[in-house]
């Protein structure tokens, strides 16, 4: 997204300062100052050159960085900082961009080389930078190879495909030589926008969008049989807490029993790899949402250890991804939008964050790892505190917290923790091949038992309450402890 600038007619100039006094600093600050119509004035270049800095370039000052500082910025009556540099590392870029958030600057990067109209570097490029820049993620290295292999003349399968982390999986699948993918999904439009996506964008031939309910076994037997996957994600789940609190029955339908499904399903119809997408909310569970998509894992778990069938089961666990469907963060924007406040649970909660690309390339590449059975964990890096999240997106939006927008604590939900964890206290992690992959130690589950106890919570599902519902998932798992006053199980302490 580009950042349009507003023509500046009858007001005071903006004042800016470009970061970086090499080659593309001068391009920038060309254009900047070409276009009276916006009212630009570059106070100054900042670089970390030392040979650079007190001297003036064409006209205009080198500082060091430390300009970045309360004092020069309102003495010199700062709006805003550009980005005019190549070669800046992830970590010092959001370091930076995090200080003059802070210091209450406006930040606009430049785009790259050739993103430029007609190799022509264009005002109305430059763009307001983001809470991702914010956050500062290293890019993912994969071991393309081995995913290219992996995936060359498969038949892929999606469920949850019209959802947030199932169409990445998709857009990301484009760049393989898989020979179809299968999407699932059983909600119709967002599968109708997904197909209109992929054949605009990628051209795409070799998708097939396939309404359907992972529930629906013999919708799902159908679709098994005609397409004979090789490899199936299953991403389709009910995922928010707060609704699947009040409504455990589907938790269990739609997570657990579409999960019963798909497992037995891929195990009957000779699927090689089986990669179930899970969540930190599944370690020591305190909702149903989370509970279930532990379930889900015991289910997976169990099938692997089955013997007679060659599907390699492989769960991959990780937190949340920015700007996922119904997350945080898109909730946040459209709270600042229209002009607050902005709900934030409690102001000590903390929750780890990724990109949605960034957990489905892990997923790819966990997917090619191992022998099957396996829990793979992602390094979130640092949980983020939600509060502070909250101030940076009220600051990247021009805005003062508190002051033009409220934060307003409304309280915990029913479910909610103040921390994830992505390992339950019996789980040690051990470090794979890939720096942000570590392979979970899980403990051994009596899978027949636990399969068994499923299939009956399953088959009398609609005649339980809630409580019997959360009471016999509670028997399943003990360290789940509910947060939720409605549900009083005996719990020990975990
Ligand atoms: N979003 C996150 O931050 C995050 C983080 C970690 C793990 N996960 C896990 O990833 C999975 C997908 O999450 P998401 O963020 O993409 O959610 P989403 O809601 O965007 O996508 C889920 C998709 O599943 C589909 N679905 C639901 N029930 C179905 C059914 N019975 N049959 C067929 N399709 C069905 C929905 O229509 C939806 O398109 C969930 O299990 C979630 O717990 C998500």
């Amino acid at each position: 997204m580009f950042f349009l600038f507003a023509t500046r007619t009858n007001i005071s100039k903006k004042r800016v300062l470009l970061y970086g006094a090499g080659e593309l600093g001068f391009v920038v600050k060309r254009v900047i100052m070409s276009d009276p119509r916006y009212g630009f004035h570059v106070s100054g270049f900042i670089d970390d050159d030392k040979s650079k800095q007190g001297k003036k370039i064409n006209g205009i000052v080198v500082y060091s960085p430390s300009a970045l500082s309360t004092e020069f910025i309102e003495k010199n009556r700062i709006d805003s900082l550009v980005f005019a540099i190549k070669s800046l590392s992830i970590d010092k870029k959001s370091s930076i961009i995090r200080k003059a958030v802070n210091l209450g600057l406006e930040v606009l990067d430049t785009p790259e080389v050739d993103k430029w109209v007609s190799g022509q570097l264009r005002l109305p490029q430059l763009r307001r930078v983001d809470l991702e820049d914010l956050l500062g993620r290293d890019p993912i290295k994969l071991n393309i190879n081995l995913i290219k292999e992996g995936l060359s003349d498969k038949t892929i399968m999606i469920t949850g495909a019209a959802g947030s982390i199932g169409s990445e999986i998709a857009r990301q699948l484009t760049s393989f030589h898989c020979e179809r993918v299968i999407l699932v999904d059983q909600a119709e439009t967002p599968l109708f926008f997904l197909q209109n996506e992929l054949k605009e964008k990628f051209l795409d031939i070799r998708f097939r969008i396939l309404p359907a309910d992972v529930t629906n076994k013999a919708r799902m037997e159908q679709i098994f049989k005609e397409y004979r996957p090789h490899i199936v994600f299953h991403a389709a789940a009910y995922k928010h807490v707060s609704l699947m609190e009040e409504n455990p029955h589907e938790a269990i339908r739609v997570n657990v029993g579409g999960t019963r499904i798909v497992t037995d399903l891929s195990v009957s119809y000779g699927v090689e790899k089986f990669v179930m997408i899970s969540t930190d909310k599944s370690v020591n569970p305190s909702s149903v949402m989370g509970a279930s998509k532990r379930l889900c894992e015991n289910v997976v778990q169990s099938v692997a250890q089955e013997g007679g069938h060659n599907t390699q089961f492989i769960i991959t666990r990780f937190g949340n991804v920015i700007g996922s469907n119904g997350s945080v963060i898109p909730i946040f924007a459209r709270q600042i939008e229209s002009g607050g406040p902005v709900t934030v649970t409690h102001p000590e909660v903390y929750r780890y964050f990724m990109t949605i690309p960034e957990a489905c390339q892990l997923v790819l590449e966990a997917g090619f790892m191992g022998q099957g059975g396996e829990i793979y964990v992602f390094d979130m890096g640092q949980q983020v505190k939600i509060a502070d999240l909250a101030k940076a997106m009220i600051k990247l939006s021009g805005f003062i917290p508190d002051k033009d927008i409220r934060i307003e604590y409304i309280g915990l939900r029913p479910g909610e923790k103040l921390y994830e964890e992505l390992v339950t206290d019996h789980e040690k992690t051990i470090p794979t091949h890939h720096e942000k992959i570590r392979k979970a130690l899980v403990e051994e589950i009596d899978g027949e038992l636990v399969l068994e106890k499923i299939d009956t919570l399953l088959t009398d599902l609609y005649s339980l309450s809630n409580m019997e519902v959360v009471n016999l998932m509670k028997d399943l798992i003990p360290e789940y402890h509910t947060t939720n006053g409605n549900f009083k199980f005996n719990q020990k302490a975990v």
